[in-house]
């Protein structure tokens, strides 16, 4: 296969300035078990989660950039998934996550930035303000759900890091560990799973860093403790549980055009124009709303035209699926 994912730890260079040692991580873990243990969740610590169950968020509803059609149920969003790591059908992920462990995290940050390094969780995560936004989840699959994600803008959370001139692109990657991800030990992809967004996409204010979902931690079945949410694309783009950062001059490979390239490429913005190979994009199934084979049609972009056509103008999105 052609894909050679980074390696996190791969030419990092760590700014100690940015990096919370290990021991003060620890003590502010302590004091937000206890906090959430006394049920003072909501001051001034928008950022835990605990250790087995989701742990409740502090954030604001971002009115701006939600939808107004109401959310699926919270056992929808968490029981009807796609996360191929652990394994293939919509249940299993939630059947197979439960010994995955997304605490302590660390992300590793490399490439075209003037800062790189390995970050925790936290360190990511603690100066931003926490934000829910209501998005519709479009699957290339042609079904669809309403999810209340809780996250940060992606554009935040980069510019710390400085990309210089030359990032015309971020990678992402996903954890690899096949002891706690069963779906790894099969081929049905190359692992790990990697996705990539040109800079502008990146940074575009629609694409969310969520760490939550329905106001608490991300369950391990979506994602935790972080993954992407890039609402006018299909959801594949979305990928879960990232370890890796890379900024990049050239287009990096994603996982689903590696294993398909005649069937997902780099862009996979939702497009009713343009069919998948094997069936139409035309309409969508919303998940969880009447009759099971009810569907209706789906939206360029998923609704966003005004706010992201601009980004690929002069472009044949026919073409650059
Ligand atoms: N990320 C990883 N690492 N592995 C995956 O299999 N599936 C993608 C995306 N992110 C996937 C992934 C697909 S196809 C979809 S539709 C969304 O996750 C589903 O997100 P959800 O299960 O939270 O609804």
């Amino acid at each position: 296969m052609l894909i050679k994912p980074f390696r996190p730890g791969d030419s990092a260079r760590i700014a100690p300035s940015v990096i919370t040692p290990e021991h003060v991580f620890e003590d502010r873990r302590r004091l937000l078990r206890a906090a959430l243990a006394a049920g003072i969740t909501g001051i001034g610590v928008s950022w835990p989660r605990a250790e087995a169950a989701p742990a409740a968020l502090s954030y604001q509803r971002n009115e701006r950039y939600s939808i107004a059609d109401p959310p699926n149920s919270y056992q929808d969003v968490t029981s009807y998934n796609n996360f191929y790591e652990f394994g293939t059908d919509k249940s299993d992920p939630a059947a197979n996550s439960g010994r995955f462990k997304p605490e302590p995290w660390t992300v590793t940050v490399v490439g075209e930035a003037e800062v790189t390094g390995r970050f925790s969780f936290g360190d990511l995560i603690k100066p931003h303000a926490l934000e829910e936004r209501i998005y519709r989840l479009r699957c290339v699959e042609a079904w669809s759900m309403v999810i209340p994600w809780v996250g940060i803008p992606l554009g935040d959370v980069l510019r710390r890091f400085r990309p210089t001139s030359r990032a015309k692109y971020v990678a992402f990657e996903t954890v690899y560990r096949p002891e706690q991800m069963p779906g790894q030990r099969s081929n049905v992809l190359d692992w790990p799973y990697v996705e990539g967004l040109r800079i502008d996409e990146a940074m575009h204010p629609l694409t969310l860093l969520a760490v939550g979902v329905y106001g608490k931690s991300l369950p391990n079945q979506n994602g935790a403790p972080l993954r992407l949410i890039v609402p006018w694309k299909y959801g594949f783009k979305g990928i879960k549980s990232i370890v890796a950062i890379r900024f990049t001059e050239k287009q990096p490979p994603t996982s689903w055009n590696v294993s398909a390239p005649r069937e997902y490429g780099f862009y996979a913005n939702v497009n009713p124009l343009v069919d998948h190979p094997r069936w139409s994009q035309a309409r969508e199934r919303p998940i969880g709303r009447g009759a099971f084979n009810a569907r209706v049609a789906t939206q360029m972009f998923n609704g966003y035209e005004a706010e992201v056509a601009s980004l690929y103008a002069g472009m044949d999105l026919r073409r650059n699926y």
